[in-house]
């Protein structure tokens, strides 16, 4: 019998996150996943076999004690789901330094910081390391712009990724920045043009496609390259 394959969900409280964790949990993986309140997660506890851990993405003690209690796992996919919009202004004129830190820390730094941490668990040569990125991360992009801030923190991410991916050493790990359409959850609205099932599907089909590849590449749910 084949081996069951493991996950490591960061942010699955609900929307796309979760949507992962049916996903997975429908193909038969191990399922570890992340959320900052379980006493609030009745939707993820309600997925059978889920092993439910405790993270603030953004505490660094946070991520030192996950780290701990996970250290003997190995991973066929780590996905760093978390994300925030960030500020209703959306312009720099109007940012507070306290908005730009909380924006750039939880989609930014915090993603990469814990890559940093797990990326020597995953499973040897076909494990993927996942970014939830979006289209709007793409610096050439002309939409979006009443989302300007978001805009740049996801090309941040995009960036600080490329850079961690050139530390490391050959063979690199496979690493996807993900796009996942424009969904209907909390942050994409109610006007998003596809289901949290449709795009977790299609994005656990990249997942599959790319293991065993090594490198970077920046593709959407359907597995259309975007430009950086
Ligand atoms: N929806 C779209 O159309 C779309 C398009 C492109 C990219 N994305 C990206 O997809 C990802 C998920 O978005 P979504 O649409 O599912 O949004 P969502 O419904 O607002 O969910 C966001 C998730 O991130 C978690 N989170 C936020 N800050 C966190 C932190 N500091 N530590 C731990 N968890 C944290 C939330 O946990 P709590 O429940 O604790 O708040 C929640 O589980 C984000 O990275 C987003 O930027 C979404």
């Amino acid at each position: 019998m084949a081996q069951q394959q493991t996950a490591l969900i960061i942010g699955a409280s609900r929307g796309l996150g979760l949507g992962l964790v049916k996903q997975l949990v429908q193909q038969q993986w191990a399922v570890t996943a992340t959320v900052r309140a379980p006493q609030s997660a009745d939707e993820l506890k309600a997925v059978t076999g889920v092993k439910i851990e405790t993270l603030d993405l953004d505490s660094q003690d946070s991520l030192t004690a996950l780290a701990q209690r996970l250290s003997t796992q190995v991973f066929d996919l780590i996905f760093v789901n978390a994300g925030v919009l960030g500020p209703e202004h959306q312009t720099a004129a109007a940012a507070t330094q306290e908005e730009l830190g909380q924006l750039f820390m939880t989609n930014v730094t915090a993603p990469i910081r814990l890559a940093e941490q797990f990326v020597a668990q995953l499973r040897p040569n076909t494990g993927v390391l996942a970014f939830m990125s979006s289209v709007l991360g793409s610096v050439m992009n002309p939409e979006g712009n009443n989302l300007a801030l978001y805009k740049a923190s996801k090309a941040a991410l995009n960036s600080l990724t490329n850079s961690f991916v050139c530390s490391l050493p050959a063979p690199r790990p496979t690493v996807l920045s993900l796009h996942p359409g424009w969904v209907r959850t909390a942050m994409g609205g109610p006007n998003g043009e596809i289901d949290v099932e449709t795009s977790c599907a299609g994005l656990v089909a990249q997942v599959q496609r790319f293991a065993g590849t090594g490198g970077h590449y920046f593709v959407d749910y359907q597995g259309q390259t975007i430009a950086w």
